[in-house]
């Protein structure tokens, strides 16, 4: 039998909440598996964004999420020679919208269907987390729509609570330069003073209230940062007019997506294809193309297909 799943890409932080806002949107990575019990002609076949890049067989990430559930679960049933993979990727990699996050999923949950689906979504989310090591792509990947990631005192995923899916446009740039997720996140200081922490807590709040309220007049002021974005906006070429620029466009509100390089938008479809033109010109001017997408949120999260 062959198990076939989607896993929507994420955009997180939205602002203020690092590590802990995050969405999921309407472009896909797909994932397939086949257990072949006796073949001597096993695939791993890798389509897509990674098609060249991404590594086959034992140190590809999909794989690798796979072989942590089977221990989780106690099967040892399955294995390279006896599993066809197949890896469709169309979230870019290391530009900010989770791709790595949509491996981990992918893999969990593969691996999950292929046992006889033992874990609810709460344990892929808590396996997805211990894995990656942040919440917010992981935690939006398998439950969809907006999340709020809560994690304990010993760093373990504690729990997380859906918002309202807002009827939104998310404008998506991706330039093409690369940053790689461990680089982006070496670059944040880990003491931070209290001015900035309550300058972001009260943004965090402004958010939620956003979101919950649908009065989205607050996420230009709510998706301000002092945490991480001052400090990525120093390896980020041109981060700052990107972002005002967005809003000066007709966006409500702007931010650099997860860690980056990629800027997001969130606003009205009526809107959203000027943005994108925008957005994208002032890029140019700087010399650096990128890759745009206009997307919805994805309300549901990894799903079998
Ligand atoms: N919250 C994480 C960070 C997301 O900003 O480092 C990384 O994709």
């Amino acid at each position: 039998m062959k198990i076939k799943i989607r896993v929507p890409s994420t955009t997180v932080n939205l602002g203020p909440g690092f590590d802990v806002f995050g969405a999921a949107l309407s472009l896909y990575n797909q994932f397939e598996t086949e257990y072949v019990p006796n073949s001597k002609t096993t695939k791993f076949i890798l389509q897509g964004e990674g098609e060249n890049t991404l590594p086959k067989g034992s140190k590809n990430l999909v794989w690798k999420s796979m072989q942590a559930t089977f221990k989780v679960l106690g099967e040892n049933r399955y294995n390279l020679n006896n599993l066809n993979i197949k890896i469709n990727t169309s979230i870019p990699l290391s530009g900010g919208l989770g791709s790595s996050a949509s491996a981990i999923v992918g893999g969990i949950t593969l691996a999950n269907v292929l046992c006889g689906d033992k874990l609810n979504k709460f344990q892929i989310a808590e396996l997805a987390v211990k894995i990656e090591g942040h919440p917010d792509n992981v935690v939006a990947a398998v439950f969809g729509g907006l999340c709020i990631c809560v994690k304990d005192n010993d760093d373990r995923y504690e729990t997380a609570v859906s918002l309202p899916v807002p009827k939104l446009k998310v404008v998506l740039c991706v330039p093409s330069f690369e940053l790689r997720t461990k680089h982006a996140r070496q670059i944040v200081p880990k003491k931070v003073n209290l001015k900035d922490v309550v300058f972001n807590i009260s943004r965090a709040a402004l958010l939620t209230a956003a979101f919950c309220n649908k009065d989205y007049s607050l996420l230009k002021q709510g998706m301000q940062d002092k945490i991480h974005q001052p400090y990525r906006g120093k390896i980020i070429a041109s981060m700052n007019e990107i972002l005002e620029t967005a809003v000066s466009a007709g966006a409500y509100g702007s931010f650099l997506s997860g860690s980056g390089p990629t800027i997001a938008a969130f606003c009205n479809k009526k809107d959203a294809q000027n943005i994108q033109k925008t957005m994208i010109k002032r890029w140019e001017k700087n010399n650096i193309s990128v890759k745009s997408y206009i997307l919805d949120f994805d309300a549901k999260g990894v799903l079998s297909i």
